[in-house]
């Protein structure tokens, strides 16, 4: 409906100012792909989403669930030529055939931005700062959402000093993305049956949950070889953000692991502070994804943000802008001889871009008036034979009600533009 896409058009114009601030440039893909973009490089989650199906040509061909490869897909064809770093963003529309509930549709549109070419935590930094300004450009502070962030690579350290063998860590991410909505038995349960820990292990890996802050983490494993120069990094990554004005809206969360399979470090999703809904917004680092679609092997950060869990949150937050139709001025004429000039007057005001309606048939003038009060008009313009005689019309502002005459010379030259 026009209402719902005003307030989407509000949500990307936001995005699309963002995007430009930091220097990003838009791009897009198609919306439909090979179905093996996904089913190697996203991960069990989304392939079990997939909207996909046979062509006409025989190809295995899937609508699009995510961004993510179809920018790694698109680059893989062309980066080799292009300066880096590669800053570049897509409000792409996504389809994913999941169960219905509030927060999560079967399509949504989803900002994509994403860092391309630099392996340098300052680039992370950047991409986080780029979530948060969008929704801060909507409106939304730090008393609405929050960045939750983590890091793989220190998570798939501590898993491994608690005991999960290296080959089944994707297993145990599954687990740990699920650690917060599931009861502790059932993910004991899951560590136990589908990463292979024995009783022991499966609380071993459990007990980091229970004090999982950084300083905890530092105490604990500030001598560790690996965990040292990780936590080093994300200590570098929260002071820049910081350093950015940012640092109110950032937490660490050793439970943030992210649901697809190609992140490769630091990870984060944003959320409201009330906690009642689903995640705004995702992303992290994926380093390795450009070179598995057979591109260059370059480092990569991004998130996407979807619009179905912003829209729910604006709008708890009375920030969904009052539905407006910006119609200028409605033009009502007393009787039919005023018509022809009617239709001069709408034409020299229309090509100064003003937007103007007219009756499309003889109405009375109480019928125009109303007609001009439905459409939102903020000006009537009502063109009477004594006044055309004189010169002029009579222009009425909708909200206060004054009115003045208006010479009919200057709305034909321009010179008024009510
Ligand atoms: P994702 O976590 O699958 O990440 O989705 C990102 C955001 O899109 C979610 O936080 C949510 O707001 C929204 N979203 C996802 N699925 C739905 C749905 N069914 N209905 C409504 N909203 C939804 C990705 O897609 C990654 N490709 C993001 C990324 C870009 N990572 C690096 N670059």
């Amino acid at each position: 409906m026009p209402e719902d896409l005003a307030f989407r058009e509000h949500i990307f114009e936001a995005w699309r100012r963002v995007s430009r601030r930091y220097g990003f440039l838009g791009y897009d893909g198609p919306p439909l792909e090979p179905l093996e973009l996904y089913t190697e490089k996203s991960g069990d989650e989304i392939v079990g989403q997939l909207y996909n199906f046979r062509d006409k040509g025989d190809r295995e061909v899937a609508m699009r669930p995510e961004m993510t490869p179809s920018l790694a897909r698109i680059l893989g064809e062309r980066s080799r030529s292009m300066p880096k770093p590669i800053r570049w963003f897509s409000t792409p529309q996504l389809f994913r055939y999941e169960r219905q509930q509030r927060g999560r549709l079967r399509e949504h549109f989803q900002w994509n931005v994403d860092l391309v070419g630099e392996a340098n935590v300052a680039a992370d930094v950047e991409i986080l700062a780029v979530a948060l300004d969008g929704l801060r450009e909507l409106g939304l502070t730090a008393e609405d959402f929050r960045a939750r962030v983590s890091d793989r690579r220190l998570l798939s350290a501590l898993l491994r000093s608690a005991g999960v063998a290296e080959a089944r860590l994707e297993q145990a991410f599954q687990v740990v993305d699920k650690v917060e909505r599931e009861a502790r038995d059932r993910s004991r349960e899951r560590l136990e049956r589908e990463v292979g820990l024995d009783r022991e292990g499966a609380n071993r890996v459990l007990s980091l949950f229970d004090a999982p802050g950084r300083e905890a983490l530092e105490a604990e494993f500030g001598e560790d070889a690996e965990v040292a120069p990780l936590l080093g990094e994300l200590g570098e990554y929260m002071a820049s953000l910081e350093a950015l004005g940012l640092g109110d809206f950032v937490e660490f969360d050793l439970t943030i692991v992210r649901g697809l399979a190609y992140y490769t470090g630091i990870v984060f999703e944003l959320f409201d502070r009330q906690g009642e809904l689903r995640a705004i917004c995702g992303g992290g680092r994926y380093d390795r994804l450009l070179e598995r679609v057979g591109g260059e092997p370059l480092p990569a950060v991004g998130f996407g943000m979807g619009d179905v869990v912003l829209g729910e949150l604006l709008q708890e937050r009375k920030l969904r802008p009052e539905f407006a139709r910006g119609v200028d001025l409605f033009i009502v004429t007393v009787g039919d001889d005023q018509r022809p000039l009617a239709l001069k007057v709408a034409r020299a005001q229309r090509e100064r871009g003003r937007s103007v309606l007219y009756g499309l048939r003889p109405q009375s003038v109480r019928k125009q008036f109303q007609h001009a009060g439905n459409e939102g008009a903020r000006a009537v313009l009502v063109l009477g034979p004594d006044e055309v005689g004189r010169g002029v019309g009579v222009l009425r502002e909708m909200a206060g009600g004054e009115e003045r005459e208006v010479s009919l010379e200057s709305l034909m030259d321009g010179t008024e533009t009510p």
